[in-house]
């Protein structure tokens, strides 16, 4: 039915190396090409400020992470490809499930745990150099994830406990608001790779300094692995490929054929020189015609800028609509809003409210969520298709009650279209868009006078 939601960002601080593309751009874009996948893709460069001060570094990481997406063969038309800071609503959703958060949680997380013991180590205060930005990161993260409704998230093994976090605060808010407003991922690690090692064997990472950039010129990366660090044993003698990085890394770029051939030949002795040599061109072949759109991409900047911009437009389309249903689930709300429709809220008198049109829900019914829309006198005008989730229920409510008139037009209409066709034909839908366009009315107005112009009282019970 509804497609899975496949998201993943990528930190702006750094140039993008060999395990980024194995580890994230890689099994992203071949997970975007199933046809029952929605794919997101970004540039964290909120995140990338948090250990990054350097704003030329960022906006210079930013361009090659972007333009390393689309020569892998990102299609921007088809996924939703933006940078996270031209969605407001991502920093907004972070301060409610900042409010939701356990600091307990976050006093966990692995990288501010690591900071602590470093810190201990040298003897300094714990928190020493540790800024709120570090510790909040797994927050930021989620907001990422969840406002989105992601299913799937593909990262390195590092950051399953981030992926985790975000579930735990994404049920945390859906329990305290009572509703299925966000979608709980999981993480999605490539099963045959594991974290990719780098030139000095532990895993190749900006933070470790070890790290073969993704795009060097062919003769620049075969220098770069010539460097790999090997043991002392010479040719001739018996090697194990599981205790090696060159056969690590050579296995995370064949396939199952070369990989057994590869062992194979570790098992007859082959010296170090030839079997970097031979993981030097499976790597060129894979990354050569890649490296040669790179290069085109990443001289024509403003380009790019302009494909990130088209991508934002499209996210906020989701995100926009999404973080008002949030906002009015905790309580911010226009002082003029009716309030009774949310769940678990004492009811406010009924004196006046009975005499108002309104909209209700989202509410369960069976495995969906409705909203339906009553007339002054409490008669059902109509009733919403079913969406499979509370968030998609809810934005196509909101998209409909805070549409501005001039804005509603039919083809506005097309996420409730189902709804209001459950009731009245197409024909009918046409005219509706029509009146609230000429009258100039609200849509609770509109569709108010629209249905006691036609006595729909009817057609509903
Ligand atoms: N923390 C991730 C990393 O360092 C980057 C990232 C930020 C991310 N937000 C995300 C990854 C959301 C997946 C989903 O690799």
């Amino acid at each position: 039915m509804s497609k899975t939601r496949i998201l993943t960002g990528i930190t702006t601080s750094g140039t993008p190396h060999l395990g980024n593309y194995v580890g994230a751009i890689r099994p992203a874009i071949a997970a975007s090409r199933n046809a029952d996948a929605e794919s997101f893709y970004f540039l964290a460069d909120y995140h990338a400020l948090i250990k990054c001060d350097d704003p030329a570094r960022i906006q210079r990481s930013t361009l090659e992470i972007a333009a390393s997406w689309l020569a892998c063969g990102l299609d921007p038309e088809k996924v939703y490809f933006y940078r996270q800071s031209d969605i407001p609503g991502i920093p907004e959703l972070t301060w409610l499930l900042t409010c939701v958060t356990a600091k307990g949680l976050l006093n966990r997380a692995h990288a501010y745990k690591a900071a602590n013991d470093a810190n201990r180590a040298q003897g300094e205060d714990a928190d020493a150099g540790v800024t709120a930005g570090l510790y909040m990161y797994p927050v930021l993260m989620a907001a990422d994830i969840l406002i989105f409704n992601a299913n799937k998230v593909p990262v390195g093994r590092d950051q399953v406990q981030h992926i985790e976090m975000a579930r735990d605060i994404g049920q945390r808010f859906n329990h305290l608001y009572g509703g299925e407003f966000f979608t709980l991922p999981e993480a999605a690690i490539e099963e045959n790779v594991a974290t990719l090692p780098g030139l000095d064997g532990r895993k190749m990472s900006k933070s470790y300094n070890n790290t073969i950039p993704l795009w060097l010129p062919a003769k620049e990366l075969r220098k770069a692995i010539l460097g790999i660090v090997t043991n002392s044993l010479a040719p001739g003698e018996v090697k194990n490929p599981d205790d090696s990085n060159i056969f690590s890394i050579y296995q995370a770029f064949a396939n199952a054929e070369e990989t057994a051939t590869m062992r194979q030949a570790y098992a007859d002795g082959i010296g170090w020189g030839d079997a970097k040599q031979k993981l030097f061109e499976r790597i060129d072949a894979e990354l050569a015609p890649m490296r040669e759109r790179y290069d085109a991409l990443i001289a024509k900047p403003a380009e790019i800028e302009d494909t990130l911009q088209a991508g934002a437009v499209r996210a906020r389309a989701l995100a926009t609509p999404f973080l008002d249903a949030l906002r009015f689930a905790v309580g911010l709300r226009s002082l003029g809003a009716d309030n009774s429709q949310a769940k678990n809220e004492s009811k406010a008198p009924k004196s006046r409210k009975a005499t108002l049109p309104r909209f209700i829900g989202p509410y369960r019914e069976e495995l969906t969520y409705k909203f339906r829309f009553e007339n002054h006198d409490r008669k059902v005008r109509f009733v919403s298709i079913g969406y499979p989730t509370y968030p998609e229920s809810m934005s196509a409510l909101n998209e409909l009650k805070v549409m501005p008139a001039a804005a509603l037009r039919l083809g506005s209409l097309s996420n409730i279209r189902g709804g209001l066709t459950e009731l009245v034909n197409a024909n009918t839908e046409a005219e509706l868009g029509a009146l609230v366009v000429d009258v100039g009315v609200d849509a609770n107005e509109a569709l108010d006078q629209f249905v006691s112009e036609r006595d729909l009282a009817n057609v509903v019970e």
